[in-house]
């Protein structure tokens, strides 16, 4: 199946083709026009101006989407668009536009979820079966607005066992930037510092120890603004918080990883969402793997941060897995991974 993947639920205009079966997957092409340098200069997301972008980059990201896979819109067999979750304005944008080229294309649309199509990016990496990925699998998804551990017992049947309480982790990230006078979005800064220094901070690892999956960020970074307040932030010290509030974040989510593994007798790891991009994860969730040997799965870093081919993929999936969610066109800001 050949399905053409649009996402607009934050501030990634992004469109992809992506050929799919149940044994192999194929990205075409790849199509993002990144806000970033737009909202950088506020500090953070600017949700309106993010809509009035969406709908002047649409058209050609889309375009550019097609004619990178040399396709023509004929060749499609169904169009995939990010209703939820989201900013309500931006997602409204892909929908309108989605379902635009469906009536004039004559193409099933698929309303489909962003989180999951974070939690199936790793199968977008080239050469990747996704018959390796064995059940029951954990998905550690850890983006700007969600951090969550989903139990998944096929690619269809998943079940959220523990999320964050307040701040998601890419947030905090953001948040410990804007603290640190560090440009938004702050979690490849954080993590650069924190890769540069050679000393770190103790910060305490917010319910490590809770008898649940459930994780606690906004304390943390309520550490450390107390850790900077009467210091003055120079190169080492910056370099020095960073890379304590890394370690501090990194193992908390080892560590319910950890527990989860055993609870539920996990197979394979999966983990999704911009903060998968983070080197000093990366680097740990693979050794504690390796260990225990059980299989992992991480995107590459271009498959990490919001993209339509895990949107085209999730897509692929909702279409030929499970009908039952093909009606709801509107935006959901709220929607639920396990509500699909
Ligand atoms: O998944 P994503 O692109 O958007 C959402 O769906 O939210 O995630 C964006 C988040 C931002 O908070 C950003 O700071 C964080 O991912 N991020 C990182 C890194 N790269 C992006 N956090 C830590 N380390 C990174 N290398
Ligand atoms: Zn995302």
């Amino acid at each position: 199946m050949i399905i053409l993947g649009i996402e607009t639920s934050c501030d990634e205009t992004a469109a992809s083709v992506v050929k799919a079966t149940d044994s192999s997957i194929e990205v075409q092409s790849n199509s993002v026009y990144s806000q970033i340098k737009e909202h950088q200069r506020f500090g953070g997301v600017v949700p309106e101006m993010a809509a009035r972008i969406h709908s002047t980059k649409i058209m050609g990201t889309i375009d550019l989407a097609i004619s990178d896979a040399h396709i023509q819109p004929n060749d499609i067999d169904a169009i995939a668009v990010t209703v939820g979750p989201g900013l309500a304005t931006s997602l409204l944008v892909g929908i309108q536009t989605a379902q635009t080229l469906a009536h004039v294309w004559k193409k099933p649309l698929i309303p489909t979820n962003h989180m999951y199509g974070h939690v199936l990016s790793p199968l977008l990496n080239e050469g990747i079966n996704p018959n390796d990925v064995k059940f029951p699998a954990l998905a550690i998804i850890v983006s700007g607005g969600h951090t969550e551990l989903v139990l998944m017992n096929s690619f269809t049947d998943l079940k959220i066992i523990g999320q964050t309480r307040d701040d998601a982790v890419g947030e905090s990230f953001d948040k410990v930037a804007k603290l640190l006078n560090l440009p938004y979005p702050g979690g490849p800064e954080v993590s650069k510092q924190a890769q540069e220094s050679t000393s770190s901070f103790d910060f305490p690892r917010p319910m490590i120890h809770s008898n649940d999956y459930d994780f606690s960020f906004s304390g943390l970074k309520t550490a450390v603004r107390n850790a900077i307040k009467n210091n003055q932030l120079t190169p080492e010290f910056t370099g020095m918080i960073c890379k304590g509030f890394e370690e501090a974040v990194v193992d908390v989510l080892l560590f319910k990883t950890q527990r989860a593994i055993k609870e539920f007798n996990i197979k394979t790891v999966i983990l999704g969402g911009g903060v998968a991009a983070n080197n000093h994860l990366r680097v740990a969730l693979t050794t504690q793997l390796k260990e225990k040997n059980i299989s992992l799965f991480i995107p590459d870093k271009a498959f990490c941060t919001d993209n339509a081919a895990m949107i085209a993929l999730a897509g692929y999936y909702h279409y030929t897995h499970k009908k039952d969610s093909l009606t709801q066109i509107e935006p959901r800001p709220n929607w639920k991974i396990d509500n699909r």
